[in-house]
Protein backbone atom coordinates (compact mmCIF):
# COMPACT_ATOMS: atom_id res chain seq x y z
CA UNK A 1 0.00 0.00 0.00
CA UNK A 2 1.25 3.73 -0.25
CA UNK A 3 2.21 3.76 3.57
CA UNK A 4 4.84 1.15 2.54
CA UNK A 5 5.42 2.14 -0.69
CA UNK A 6 6.56 6.00 1.32
CA UNK A 7 8.31 3.67 3.59
CA UNK A 8 10.07 2.22 1.09
CA UNK A 9 10.73 5.55 -0.82
CA UNK A 10 12.66 6.58 2.33
CA UNK A 11 14.98 3.73 2.68
CA UNK A 12 16.11 4.08 -0.29
CA UNK A 13 16.80 8.17 0.14
CA UNK A 14 18.98 7.40 3.02
CA UNK A 15 22.30 6.23 3.20
CA UNK A 16 24.91 5.85 5.79
CA UNK A 17 28.55 6.78 5.09
CA UNK A 18 32.13 7.04 6.93
CA UNK A 19 33.96 9.54 7.19
CA UNK A 20 37.90 10.16 8.64
CA UNK A 21 40.01 12.50 9.39
CA UNK A 22 43.86 12.92 9.17
CA UNK A 23 46.64 14.40 9.87
CA UNK A 24 49.60 15.23 12.39
CA UNK A 25 48.41 16.13 16.01
CA UNK A 26 47.44 18.93 17.09
CA UNK A 27 46.26 20.41 13.59
CA UNK A 28 42.73 20.85 14.17
CA UNK A 29 40.96 17.79 13.07
CA UNK A 30 39.07 17.70 16.39
CA UNK A 31 37.99 20.64 17.12
CA UNK A 32 36.60 21.05 12.92
CA UNK A 33 34.56 18.35 13.72
CA UNK A 34 33.45 19.71 17.03
CA UNK A 35 33.20 23.08 15.16
CA UNK A 36 30.59 21.78 12.61
CA UNK A 37 28.66 19.01 15.05
CA UNK A 38 28.74 21.05 18.53
CA UNK A 39 29.12 25.18 16.80
CA UNK A 40 31.86 25.33 19.37
CA UNK A 41 35.09 25.69 19.46
CA UNK A 42 37.53 24.65 22.54
CA UNK A 43 40.75 26.05 22.96
CA UNK A 44 42.59 24.26 25.36
CA UNK A 45 44.85 21.24 23.69
CA UNK A 46 43.14 17.58 24.53
CA UNK A 47 44.77 14.72 22.20
CA UNK A 48 42.72 12.66 20.82
CA UNK A 49 43.16 9.29 22.86
CA UNK A 50 43.21 6.76 19.86
CA UNK A 51 40.14 6.85 18.61
CA UNK A 52 36.51 9.08 18.34
CA UNK A 53 33.71 8.18 17.22
CA UNK A 54 30.33 10.32 16.60
CA UNK A 55 27.47 10.22 14.66
CA UNK A 56 26.04 13.17 12.82
CA UNK A 57 22.77 12.90 10.53
CA UNK A 58 22.80 15.44 7.46
CA UNK A 59 20.48 16.80 4.71
CA UNK A 60 22.00 16.61 0.54
CA UNK A 61 19.25 17.71 -1.59
CA UNK A 62 16.65 15.19 -0.74
CA UNK A 63 18.47 12.77 0.72
CA UNK A 64 18.95 11.99 4.41
CA UNK A 65 22.65 11.11 5.19
CA UNK A 66 23.96 9.25 8.40
CA UNK A 67 27.62 10.34 8.41
CA UNK A 68 29.80 7.96 11.11
CA UNK A 69 32.57 10.13 11.73
CA UNK A 70 35.99 8.26 13.06
CA UNK A 71 38.47 10.97 14.81
CA UNK A 72 41.53 9.72 14.67
CA UNK A 73 44.70 10.80 16.96
CA UNK A 74 47.57 12.28 14.55
CA UNK A 75 50.09 10.92 17.25
CA UNK A 76 52.52 8.15 15.65
CA UNK A 77 51.67 6.22 18.96
CA UNK A 78 48.18 5.66 18.37
CA UNK A 79 49.03 4.65 15.06
CA UNK A 80 48.09 0.71 16.02
CA UNK A 81 44.88 2.12 17.46
CA UNK A 82 43.56 3.62 13.87
CA UNK A 83 45.43 1.46 11.34
CA UNK A 84 41.97 -0.78 11.46
CA UNK A 85 39.53 1.94 10.99
CA UNK A 86 40.51 3.35 7.34
CA UNK A 87 38.73 0.48 5.97
CA UNK A 88 35.52 1.27 4.34
CA UNK A 89 35.66 4.97 4.02
CA UNK A 90 33.52 6.84 1.76
CA UNK A 91 35.54 10.81 3.00
CA UNK A 92 38.22 11.79 4.33
CA UNK A 93 39.19 15.08 6.23
CA UNK A 94 43.05 15.66 5.51
CA UNK A 95 43.99 18.60 7.75
CA UNK A 96 46.84 20.83 7.93
CA UNK A 97 48.25 24.11 10.08
CA UNK A 98 48.60 26.79 7.81
CA UNK A 99 51.25 27.59 10.46
CA UNK A 100 52.96 24.78 10.22
CA UNK A 101 55.15 23.54 7.20
CA UNK A 102 55.60 20.40 8.89
CA UNK A 103 52.15 19.48 9.34
CA UNK A 104 51.66 19.96 5.13
CA UNK A 105 54.83 18.29 4.61
CA UNK A 106 53.55 15.10 6.61
CA UNK A 107 50.21 14.88 4.07
CA UNK A 108 51.71 12.71 1.85
CA UNK A 109 52.21 10.27 4.99
CA UNK A 110 49.12 10.20 5.86
CA UNK A 111 47.80 9.60 2.25
CA UNK A 112 50.48 6.41 2.36
CA UNK A 113 48.93 5.25 5.29
CA UNK A 114 45.72 5.21 4.01
CA UNK A 115 46.50 3.45 0.75
CA UNK A 116 48.90 1.15 2.81
CA UNK A 117 45.38 0.24 5.69
CA UNK A 118 42.47 0.22 3.48
CA UNK A 119 44.76 -3.68 2.11
CA UNK A 120 43.73 -5.11 -1.15
CA UNK A 121 40.34 -4.81 -0.96
CA UNK A 122 40.10 -1.17 -1.34
CA UNK A 123 40.76 1.22 -3.18
CA UNK A 124 41.94 4.73 -2.03
CA UNK A 125 40.77 6.31 -5.25
CA UNK A 126 37.28 5.70 -4.15
CA UNK A 127 37.57 8.04 -1.46
CA UNK A 128 36.81 11.79 -1.65
CA UNK A 129 39.60 13.41 0.43
CA UNK A 130 39.18 17.07 1.52
CA UNK A 131 42.26 19.43 2.33
CA UNK A 132 41.76 21.42 5.01
CA UNK A 133 44.42 24.24 5.53
CA UNK A 134 43.22 25.45 9.21
CA UNK A 135 43.55 27.97 11.38
CA UNK A 136 43.58 30.26 8.92
CA UNK A 137 42.16 33.17 11.36
CA UNK A 138 43.87 36.78 10.36
CA UNK A 139 46.92 38.19 12.25
CA UNK A 140 48.12 34.45 12.84
CA UNK A 141 51.12 33.30 11.11
CA UNK A 142 50.97 32.01 7.76
CA UNK A 143 54.01 29.53 6.53
CA UNK A 144 51.50 27.83 3.70
CA UNK A 145 49.84 30.17 1.63
CA UNK A 146 46.30 29.57 -0.45
CA UNK A 147 48.10 28.63 -3.41
CA UNK A 148 50.73 26.59 -2.20
CA UNK A 149 48.04 24.10 -0.73
CA UNK A 150 45.65 24.52 -3.48
CA UNK A 151 48.22 23.25 -5.66
CA UNK A 152 48.94 19.85 -3.64
CA UNK A 153 45.40 19.46 -3.08
CA UNK A 154 43.68 20.18 -6.60
CA UNK A 155 46.73 18.60 -8.73
CA UNK A 156 45.92 15.37 -7.01
CA UNK A 157 41.75 15.24 -7.47
CA UNK A 158 41.13 16.55 -3.37
CA UNK A 159 38.98 19.04 -2.59
CA UNK A 160 40.49 22.28 -0.99
CA UNK A 161 39.19 24.39 1.85
CA UNK A 162 40.63 27.21 3.88
CA UNK A 163 39.29 26.35 7.44
CA UNK A 164 39.26 27.83 11.08
CA UNK A 165 37.67 25.30 13.57
CA UNK A 166 37.95 28.67 16.04
CA UNK A 167 35.85 30.54 14.16
CA UNK A 168 34.23 29.03 12.07
CA UNK A 169 34.89 30.50 8.30
CA UNK A 170 34.90 27.35 5.82
CA UNK A 171 34.13 24.69 8.41
CA UNK A 172 30.26 24.65 6.64
CA UNK A 173 30.76 24.75 3.64
CA UNK A 174 33.92 22.34 3.54
CA UNK A 175 31.51 19.29 5.26
CA UNK A 176 28.85 20.27 2.80
CA UNK A 177 30.88 20.27 -0.22
CA UNK A 178 32.21 16.89 0.90
CA UNK A 179 28.70 15.01 2.17
CA UNK A 180 27.44 16.22 -1.27
CA UNK A 181 30.52 14.80 -3.81
CA UNK A 182 30.06 11.86 -1.51
CA UNK A 183 26.45 10.98 -2.43
CA UNK A 184 27.02 11.74 -5.69
CA UNK A 185 29.77 9.37 -6.04
CA UNK A 186 27.30 6.81 -3.93
CA UNK A 187 24.39 7.86 -6.32
CA UNK A 188 26.67 6.95 -9.34
CA UNK A 189 27.41 3.75 -7.67
CA UNK A 190 30.97 4.53 -6.97
CA UNK A 191 30.19 2.74 -3.41
CA UNK A 192 32.58 -0.19 -3.24
CA UNK A 193 30.56 -4.00 -3.53
CA UNK A 194 30.51 -5.61 -0.78
CA UNK A 195 33.56 -7.68 0.17
CA UNK A 196 31.66 -10.47 -0.16
CA UNK A 197 30.84 -9.90 -3.68
CA UNK A 198 34.15 -9.28 -4.93
CA UNK A 199 36.55 -11.59 -3.11
CA UNK A 200 37.49 -14.49 -5.46
CA UNK A 201 40.84 -14.79 -2.80
CA UNK A 202 41.80 -16.64 0.42
CA UNK A 203 42.72 -14.29 3.38
CA UNK A 204 45.90 -15.90 3.27
CA UNK A 205 46.59 -14.67 -0.27
CA UNK A 206 45.89 -11.19 0.64
CA UNK A 207 47.59 -11.01 3.71
CA UNK A 208 51.28 -12.68 2.12
CA UNK A 209 50.49 -9.98 -0.79
CA UNK A 210 50.60 -7.26 2.18
CA UNK A 211 53.04 -8.63 3.91
CA UNK A 212 55.66 -8.92 1.18
CA UNK A 213 54.58 -5.19 0.25
CA UNK A 214 55.85 -3.78 3.57
CA UNK A 215 58.68 -5.92 3.96
CA UNK A 216 62.13 -4.01 4.53
CA UNK A 217 64.31 -6.61 2.69
CA UNK A 218 64.82 -10.26 1.11
CA UNK A 219 64.98 -12.10 4.38
CA UNK A 220 61.33 -10.67 5.70
CA UNK A 221 59.59 -10.92 2.39
CA UNK A 222 59.81 -14.63 1.99
CA UNK A 223 59.34 -14.68 5.66
CA UNK A 224 62.78 -15.92 6.87
CA UNK A 225 65.21 -15.14 10.17
CA UNK A 226 68.24 -13.22 8.46
CA UNK A 227 71.47 -15.89 7.64
CA UNK A 228 68.64 -18.57 7.07
CA UNK A 229 70.06 -21.12 4.66
CA UNK A 230 69.81 -22.41 1.12
CA UNK A 231 66.87 -25.19 2.00
CA UNK A 232 65.17 -22.39 3.93
CA UNK A 233 65.14 -20.19 1.18
CA UNK A 234 64.13 -22.51 -1.16
CA UNK A 235 61.32 -24.12 0.93
CA UNK A 236 59.78 -20.68 1.70
CA UNK A 237 60.03 -19.38 -1.68
CA UNK A 238 58.28 -22.26 -3.23
CA UNK A 239 55.28 -22.30 -0.33
CA UNK A 240 54.71 -18.55 -1.61
CA UNK A 241 54.93 -19.36 -5.31
CA UNK A 242 51.91 -22.11 -4.80
CA UNK A 243 49.90 -19.18 -3.05
CA UNK A 244 50.65 -16.36 -5.16
CA UNK A 245 51.40 -17.87 -9.13
CA UNK A 246 49.24 -14.94 -11.05
CA UNK A 247 47.93 -18.15 -12.90
CA UNK A 248 46.42 -19.26 -9.51
CA UNK A 249 45.58 -16.02 -7.53
CA UNK A 250 43.47 -13.54 -8.60
CA UNK A 251 43.79 -11.48 -5.73
CA UNK A 252 45.32 -8.03 -7.27
CA UNK A 253 48.72 -7.44 -6.33
CA UNK A 254 49.42 -10.91 -6.75
CA UNK A 255 51.75 -10.49 -9.98
CA UNK A 256 54.09 -7.94 -8.46
CA UNK A 257 53.83 -10.11 -4.99
CA UNK A 258 55.09 -13.18 -7.49
CA UNK A 259 57.46 -11.44 -9.22
CA UNK A 260 59.29 -9.70 -5.51
CA UNK A 261 59.54 -13.15 -4.32
CA UNK A 262 61.56 -14.78 -7.33
CA UNK A 263 63.83 -11.98 -7.16
CA UNK A 264 64.15 -12.22 -3.52
CA UNK A 265 65.16 -16.01 -3.85
CA UNK A 266 67.66 -15.33 -6.21
CA UNK A 267 69.49 -12.08 -4.33
CA UNK A 268 69.43 -14.63 -1.25
CA UNK A 269 70.48 -17.73 -3.20
CA UNK A 270 73.29 -15.90 -4.72
CA UNK A 271 74.79 -14.08 -1.78
CA UNK A 272 74.54 -17.07 0.10
CA UNK A 273 76.68 -19.03 -1.95
P1 LIG B 1 45.21 15.08 17.81
O1 LIG B 1 43.91 14.59 18.32
O2 LIG B 1 46.30 15.04 18.84
O3 LIG B 1 45.63 14.41 16.56
O4 LIG B 1 45.03 16.65 17.46
P2 LIG B 1 43.86 17.35 16.60
O5 LIG B 1 44.31 17.50 15.21
O6 LIG B 1 42.57 16.69 16.83
O7 LIG B 1 43.85 18.82 17.23
P3 LIG B 1 42.70 19.53 18.08
O8 LIG B 1 41.47 19.66 17.28
O9 LIG B 1 42.59 18.86 19.38
O10 LIG B 1 43.31 21.00 18.24
C1 LIG B 1 44.64 21.22 18.65
C2 LIG B 1 44.83 22.61 19.17
O11 LIG B 1 44.68 23.55 18.11
C3 LIG B 1 43.84 23.02 20.24
O12 LIG B 1 44.49 23.77 21.22
C4 LIG B 1 42.83 23.87 19.50
O13 LIG B 1 42.23 24.84 20.32
C5 LIG B 1 43.69 24.50 18.43
N1 LIG B 1 42.93 24.79 17.20
C6 LIG B 1 42.15 23.94 16.51
N2 LIG B 1 41.61 24.53 15.43
C7 LIG B 1 42.06 25.81 15.44
C8 LIG B 1 41.86 26.93 14.58
O14 LIG B 1 41.16 26.90 13.59
N3 LIG B 1 42.53 28.07 14.91
C9 LIG B 1 43.34 28.15 16.00
N4 LIG B 1 43.95 29.31 16.23
N5 LIG B 1 43.55 27.12 16.83
C10 LIG B 1 42.91 25.97 16.57
MG1 LIG C 1 42.03 15.06 17.86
Amino acid sequence: DSHNLAKRKEVRKSLRVKVISMGNPEVGKSCLIKRYCEKRFVHKYMATIGIDYGVTKVHVRDREVKVNIFDMAGHPFFYEVRNEFYKDTQGALLVFDVGSRDSFDALDGWLAEMRHEMGPHGSPDDVLVVVCANKVETGRRRVVDDSEGRLWAESRGFLYFETSAQTGEGVGEMFQTLFAAIVELCDNGGRRPTPAVTVGFTKEQADAIRRIRNSRDCWEMLGLKPGANRDEINKAYRKLAVLLHPDKSVAPGSEDAFKAIVNARTVLLRSSD
